[in-house]
């Protein structure tokens, strides 16, 4: 195990990344170039300025990888790569560079899907982690409960009907006006932490619906409206959301991460008692994707699995975070099982997909 040696390549959204991994789950290196600050400027994700920019770095961010492991192509076992969900025009930069590396060095290749990356870094970070296990994926595209019941055998328990979480965080945070250099979530966990979470009467997205489905359009909607309505009181449209007093935000952001989770606790508690029916040996609920970086979201989903008897496994949080490192390690599993493609061809056209 401690032979293989796999090259893990991202570029399903906003983050270049690429890493290097060992079997026996070593990291040799881990590289992330972010898209943050575009994004800051054009208030979101423009497919084609995203594969402009992955395009720009990609092969940067791989050759750091290899020089921060001290490693040559030569050196790899294989190159494990994102296939999907994910922009098609940004996942196109990192396939095409993945089978560059792979057909030049005759390396074998790994598709990888994004989702099940989130949920098996946890398998690297917890060697106790064995299948069955439950998992919630919750990030600014995906909120997923996942029954793990083998290695590339799932059931979706839950999904999100409009959406993710992830997209509520990033939403409120620009409403409020908060610095969304680093994406928003982060933001809104911080400035929650000196509100008054109570204070807000949010209500609790699907109560009447007793599955593990996900909504938070509606949650949006309520925090734009008590941020106009308290504009409205203050006279400043919307878009001057930063004129409210600090404590004022901090309220709303509190108030918001409470029922934003509280919508999570609910469906994960309905999930675990479903999963167990199906699956009675579970030990485990993985929480993995951007959000599960968050304290307050890991501390309030601790309580519940305890109900249980479970155990929580979060990843750290850059690990959570979309990184190179999740696409190496589920590209080491697949790897040992034999899933995986034969090299490219050296010299293969670009334009293969
Ligand atoms: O997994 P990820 O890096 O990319 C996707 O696949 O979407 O997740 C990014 C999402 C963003 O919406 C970001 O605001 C959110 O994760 N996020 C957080 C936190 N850190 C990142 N949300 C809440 N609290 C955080 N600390
Ligand atoms: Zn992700």
């Amino acid at each position: 195990d401690d032979d293989l040696v796999v090259l893990g390549i991202e570029t399903s959204c906003d983050d270049t990344a690429a890493a290097i991994v060992r079997g026996n789950g070593e990291i040799l290196s881990q590289v992330v170039s972010s898209q943050a600050d575009l994004l800051a400027r054009y208030g979101g994700v423009a497919p084609k300025m995203a594969e402009e920019a992955h395009s720009l770095v990609i092969d940067q961010v791989v050759q750091d990888a290899l020089d921060k492991a001290s490693l040559t192509e030569r050196e790899l076992s294989a190159v494990a790569v994102t296939i999907g969900p994910g922009l098609s025009l940004c996942l196109r930069v990192g396939v095409q560079k993945a089978r560059r590396v792979a057909g030049s060095f005759n390396l074998p290749i790994i598709s990888v899907h994004h989702m099940e990356a989130h949920a098996l870094v946890a398998r690297l970070i917890e060697k106790e982690l064995q299948f069955p296990f439950l998992a919630l994926l919750i990030s600014g595209g995906h909120n997923l409960l996942v029954l793990a019941h083998d290695l590339g055998h799932y059931t979706q328990l839950g999904t999100t009907i409009d959406d993710a979480i992830g997209e509520a965080f990033d939403k409120t945070a620009k409403w409020l006006g908060l610095d969304m250099r680093k994406s928003g979530g982060p933001a809104v966990e911080q400035l929650a932490e000196e509100g008054d979470a109570e204070s807000v009467r949010f209500s609790i997205p699907m109560k009447q619906h007793k599955d593990c489905n996900f909504s938070y359009a509606g949650l949006k909607t309520q925090v734009k409206v008590a941020i106009a309505s308290r504009n409205i009181d203050a006279k400043v449209p919307l878009s001057c959301a930063s004129s409210l007093d600090r404590s004022s935000r901090a309220d709303i952001a509190a108030s918001f991460q409470r029922v934003a989770v509280l919508h999570l606790e609910e469906r994960c508690e309905r999930a675990v008692e479903w999963a167990l029916k199906i699956e009675p040996s579970i030990k485990h609920l993985v929480v993995s994707g951007g959000v599960a970086s968050n304290q307050y979201v890991r501390a309030r989903l601790d309580q519940v699995v305890q109900k249980y008897s479970l155990r929580l496994v979060c990843p750290p949080p850059n690990l959570c975070t979309d990184n190179g490192v999740m696409i190496a390690w589920t590209g080491i599993e697949n790897f040992r099982v034999g899933r995986y493609d034969p090299p490219p061809p050296a010299n293969d056209p670009d334009d293969f997909m």
